[in-house]
């Protein structure tokens, strides 16, 4: 079982970036699946690290397209990314230093809900602006 799902209402308008979180779920889950699966932390810090790869650049994705268009909510968008990334850093560095159980349900429920609220409440905002500037 998924922990999250991809649905048209996580849609921001945007083709490329609707790609990039849907990547996003699929890793969540598949890092959940893992865990579920019981599997060791060789099996699971490649998935963690991908994850947050993944999530930096989607970021920079993101950020690329406020500064080409200079979306004015910027800044504080920004601040929630670096807010996330900091987070993840920190589980990751903890989880290499072999604190057993890091990747705990909690820790899963706190990286789906960060996604699904962040997509929810600050990316979709992003959607008619860049839309209006042509970005689809
Ligand atoms: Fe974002
Ligand atoms: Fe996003």
């Amino acid at each position: 079982m998924p922990i999250m799902e991809w649905n048209e209402k996580l849609s921001v308008g945007v083709a490329s970036l609707d790609n990039d979180h849907k990547k996003l779920v699929a890793l969540v889950n598949e890092l959940y699946d893992a865990i579920q699966a019981g599997k060791g932390a060789d099996k699971l810090g490649p998935v963690l690290d991908s994850l947050i790869s993944y999530t930096v650049f989607h970021f920079q994705n993101e950020e690329k397209f406020f500064a080409q268009t200079g979306y004015p909510a910027s800044a504080a968008h920004k601040q929630e990314h670096e807010a996330l990334t900091k987070q993840a850093v920190a589980i990751q560095t903890k989880f290499k230093s072999g604190a057993a159980g890091t990747l705990t349900l909690e820790v899963m429920n706190f990286l789906r809900n960060w996604l699904i609220n962040h997509i929810q409440g600050s990316d979709k905002k992003y959607g008619p602006h860049l839309n209006a500037q042509g970005i689809k």
